[in-house]
This record gives structure tokens, C-alpha cells and sequence, in this order.
């Protein structure tokens, strides 16, 4: 879950850009009469995915935004598209319609829009991880379309292939054949659509690197890090751990610069835990964090854990979803694959290695994201924080209703009076609790509460017993739920611990 948020700001980010590029040209496709992206539909998909040895299915759902967007530039590109040679096909396929659900379900569409190509009569399946806008597409497609490796006869092939802020992947050759160049188209095959290929015969016509090598080599290179890298094991799983390793920075950046969000969403698309050091890119201390940073990041390669180096101006949405405060800049916040987290505030360049270690020793204390407790709590609704959610609601041998709520969610505050209803009915009733946390500024236990949307509404009985409440928002409801659930008695051991704890309360107030 805790995952899931954060790809989806990067996401957000990286969704407005495409967009805002789309609006540019949107007009454009109007007013054509012929219609060059093919509809298709359950009756005969199959058949029209048969005869064609390339084809390009944009699942799309009539009420969805980004489908309309794209809608004349996929046409506009379907009309220049139906030109090349050989034919590139452009259709699409209500996926909305309850008819075409099997079809939807067999090429896992689980948004809007989303767009295969279908090549070898629909055999090879393959995401379209192209542009949205139509020359996008049709250069995106030309290349799809083609050989998946581009070979390299000269320093001008070279030179228009590589483009050195891109990842391109070269298998370098004595000859076209054999298994280690089989490997290597497979290879080519199955990665096409996320990275450029070529192959040559001579390693002196690419830029940079060793002229001369001795043996097939497979040779990538990249905008960053040691800018060129060389592997020798052509299995064909080898190429690709090999590929896909050094395809992401030792440190990624994490700023304004759109070149570097798409390692920024492989960042925190991927499976390793996440550093990430968040300071301020203007300050003088840069340099210093940096190189530090860099250095660890190194130690620590391929040992499960991937480094983020993020400016705080381009970082609100991180901020603001782990709970961080500018004025703890610098910090460094590490997040396992089971949502954990730990975090260092105002952390100097020296203590990044240290602080690294205990964190690899396991000697770090979780840190959790939690508002501060309420030093005055006498509201008939009791604010519950992450730090007070164990003694509240799972220690204190109450009855406590508890609602998970967002500052800006509409139903929230339509509830709340209510909520304050039900909590003055309550009043004189010291086994019953009402309780809300802002579930936006503090983190709770996702696997004990099930919280899809807000508000959630969950009841603890005394003896433990855990409801989630989905009745009617009345107060009548809620009222009769709470008396049906609660439980009567109370452990002599829970009554004591009440009861002291409603003296401290007395002593703070
Ligand atoms: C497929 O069938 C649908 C509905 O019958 C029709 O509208 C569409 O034009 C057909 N497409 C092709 C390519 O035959
Ligand atoms: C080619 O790949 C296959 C499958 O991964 C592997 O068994 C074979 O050893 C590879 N060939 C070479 C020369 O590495
Ligand atoms: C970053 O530092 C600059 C210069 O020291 C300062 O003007 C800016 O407000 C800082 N940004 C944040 C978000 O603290």
C-alpha cells in the first residue's frame, strides 16, 4: 500500500508532463472523415488479430479523460501510420463494454487507456511504452515495428543511434551468428519496447569506451554513473539482470529535471528498499552530501537496498507523505519492502556511512509518522495520533469507535457532527470511546485496518473483538451498533489501567 502512494506522486508528476504536452496539437484530428483506427470488438478481434503480423489494441473506456486525450492523436497517427511499409495497425476496443470483459481480462487491463502490441498474428504480447501524442506515436511505432536491433555499419550510425541522455544497448560481434548473437536478439526481442538496441561487427565505431574487444560483447551505455559498461555472459537471463541493473544511477536524482524521472519512478517502482536522502540542492553542503552519498551507495550495490538523492523543492509530495519537515533537512529516510521505516533528521555527510551500518546491523528504531500527542484532549471526540493508538484503542479495555478521516474529505465533515452526537450520548459512559485520527498525518497498522477510503469507521470491543462498521452515517445506527458490539464486562486488569489512566488525564488537565 505504502508503496503504491508513492509511485503514484511520481506518476501524478510524470502524467501532468505527458499531458500538458498532449493538449498542444489535441485539435488536430477533427473533422476527418475516414476513420483509420479499426474498432474492434469480441465478435472480431481474433480474426483481425490473426491477419496482421503488427498491430497496435488501445483498450479504452468512453468516459475516461486521458482515452479522449489521446483519441485524435492516435487517429492522426493511424492516417500516416497507414502508409508505411509494412502497414502498421492502429485499433481499439471498448473495454468498458461488458461484452468485450473477456477480452479485457485476458490482456490484464487494469486502467485507461492501455495499449498492447500485438505482433506474429496476436503470439507476442507486449506493452506500448511509447509517447501519447501522434509523431510520438508514429516514430514510437516505426521503430516497434522494425528490427528490434538496428545494426551499425559506420561512426554515422553510431552517431544517430546513441544519444548520449539515453540508455542504448549494443551487442558488439565477429559475426552475426552463432548462440551468443541468438541470445542477443532474444534479448532484443523481449526488452524492445524499453530500450534501444543495435549490433555491429566493430566496437571502433561507437563512441566512447574500449575499440577493441576480444569476444561478443554486450556493451551499454548510459547518461550517468561509468557512462559505459561491458558484459561478457550472454544466458540469456544474465543479459537481462545485466541490463536492467545498470540501467538505474548508483544515486538516483530525484529534482525538477524531467530527464530523471523515469529513473525516479523505476526509483520506487522497484522491489529493494529505499534510501533517500532529501536536502536542499541550493545549500553549500551539496557537494559534500553528495559525494559521501555516492560512496555508500556504491558499498551497498546490488545488496538489496537503491539510493534516492532528492532536492526538498521538488519533494512536497514525499514530504507530505511521510510526515517530513523542511526543518529536519537534512535527512535521510529509509523504507523496507514491508513499509518499515527509519529516519535520521539533520544528518551531517560524516554519519551517512555509520547511520547506514546500524541500519544494515538492525539496530534502528522504526520511525512512524505521527502528529504529536494532544497535551488537552476534552473534546467529546478524542483525537487518537499514532503514538496514542496503542494505548487508546488496543490497551484501554474500552469499547472505542474510531474513525480514520482526511482534513479534506467532504464525508468526513459531514460525519463529524454526527460522530460528536453519538460521542455526547456517550458521556457518562466510561466504557465507551469515540475517537478519530487523521489518517493523512499519521501511519497505523494497514494489515489490522483495512482503510480504502475515508472515512472508515472501525469498532473495538473491550475483549478485542475488531469491526470494521459499514451501516448508515445516522446516529441511531451507529448508537445501536456500538450497544450491540460493546462488551459488558471488563477485565479487573483493564478497569485498573482505566482508571489510572483517566487520573493522568485529570493531572494533565
Ligand atoms: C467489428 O465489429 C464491430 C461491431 O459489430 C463493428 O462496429 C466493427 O466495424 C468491426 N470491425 C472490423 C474491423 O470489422
Ligand atoms: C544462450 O542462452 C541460453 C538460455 O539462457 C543459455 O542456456 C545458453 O548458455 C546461452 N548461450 C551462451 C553462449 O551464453
Ligand atoms: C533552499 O536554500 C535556499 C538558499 O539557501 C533558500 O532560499 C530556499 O528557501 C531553501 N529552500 C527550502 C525549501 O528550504
Amino acid at each position: 500500500m505504502a508503496t503504491r502512494v508513492s509511485i503514484c506522486f511520481c506518476f501524478c508528476a510524470f502524467a501532468l508532463l505527458i499531458s500538458s504536452l498532449t493538449l498542444v496539437s489535441a485539435s488536430d484530428g477533427e473533422g476527418q472523415s475516414k476513420e483509420f483506427v479499426l474498432t474492434l470488438d469480441h465478435s472480431n478481434f481474433s480474426e483481425t488479430v490473426s491477419k496482421n503480423n503488427f498491430i497496435v489494441v488501445e483498450f479504452y473506456a468512453p468516459w475516461c479523460g486521458h482515452c479522449k486525450n489521446l483519441a485524435p492523436e492516435y487517429e492522426k497517427a493511424a492516417s500516416i501510420l497507414s502508409s508505411h511499409d509494412p502497414p502498421v495497425v492502429l485499433a481499439k476496443v471498448d473495454a468498458s463494454d461488458e461484452a468485450n470483459r473477456k477480452l479485457a481480462t485476458e490482456f490484464e487491463v487494469k486502467g485507461f487507456p492501455t495499449l498492447k502490441i500485438l505482433r506474429n498474428g496476436g503470439k507476442i504480447v507486449q506493452e506500448y511504452k511509447g509517447p501519447r501524442e501522434a509523431d510520438g506515436i508514429v516514430e514510437y511505432l516505426k521503430k516497434q515495428a522494425g528490427p528490434a536491433s538496428a545494426e551499425i555499419k559506420s561512426v554515422e550510425d553510431a552517431n544517430n543511434l546513441i544519444d548520449d541522455k539515453k540508455i542504448f544497448v549494443v551487442g558488439v560481434f565477429s559475426e552475426f551468428s552463432g548462440e551468443e548473437f541468438e541470445n542477443f536478439t532474444a534479448l532484443a526481442e523481449k526488452l524492445r519496447s524499453d530500450y534501444d538496441f543495435g549490433h555491429t561487427l566493430d566496437a571502433k565505431l561507437l563512441p566512447r569506451g574500449e575499440s577493441t574487444v576480444s569476444g561478443p560483447t554486450l556493451r551499454l551505455f548510459k547518461p550517468f554513473d561509468e557512462f559505459v559498461v561491458d558484459s561478457q555472459n550472454f544466458n540469456v537471463d544474465a543479459l537481462e539482470k545485466f541490463v536492467e541493473d545498470s540501467s538505474m544511477p548508483i544515486v538516483t536524482v530525484f529534482n525538477k529535471d524531467p530527464s530523471n524521472h523515469p529513473y525516479v519512478i523505476k526509483f520506487f517502482n522497484g522491489p529493494d528498499a529505499k534510501a533517500m536522502l532529501f536536502l536542499n540542492f541550493t545549500s553549500e553542503l551539496v557537494e559534500s552530501f553528495k559525494s559521501k552519498y555516492h560512496d555508500v551507495a556504491t558499498h551497498y550495490k546490488g545488496k538489496g537496498i537503491r539510493f534516492l538523492l532528492g532536492d526538498i523543492e521538488a519533494s512536497q509530495g514525499a514530504f507530505q507523505y511521510f510526515g517530513l519537515k523542511d526543518d529536519q533537512v537534512p535527512l535521510i529516510i529509509i523504507q523496507n519492502s514491508d513499509g518499515t521505516k527509519y529516519l535520521k533528521p539533520n544528518l551531517e555527510p560524516d554519519h551517512i556511512a555509520s547511520w547506514l551500518e546500524e541500519y544494515m546491523d538492525g539496530n534502528l528504531n522504526p520511525f512512524r509518522k505521527s502528529e504529536p500527542i494532544p497535551e488537552v484532549n476534552n473534546e467529546p471526540v478524542k483525537v487518537v495520533v499514532a503514538d496514542s493508538l496503542e494505548d487508546v484503542v488496543f490497551n484501554s479495555g474500552q469499547n472505542v469507535l474510531l474513525e480514520f478521516y482526511a482534513p479534506w474529505c467532504g464525508h468526513c465533515k459531514k460525519l463529524a457532527p454526527i460522530l460528536d452526537e453519538v460521542a455526547v450520548s456517550f458521556k457518562s459512559d466510561s466504557d465507551v470511546v469515540i475517537a478519530k485520527l487523521d489518517a493523512t498525518a499519521n501511519d497505523f497498522p494497514h494489515e489490522t485496518f483495512d482503510v480504502k477510503g475515508y472515512p472508515t469507521l472501525y469498532f473495538r470491543s473491550a475483549s478485542g473483538n475488531l469491526l470494521q462498521y459499514d451501516g448508515d452515517r445516522t446516529k441511531e445506527d451507529i448508537i445501536d451498533f456500538i450497544q450491540k458490539n460493546r462488551d459488558e464486562t471488563v477485565q479487573p486488569d483493564s478497569v485498573q489501567q482505566e482508571t489510572l489512566q483517566q487520573d493522568s488525564v485529570k493531572d494533565e488537565l
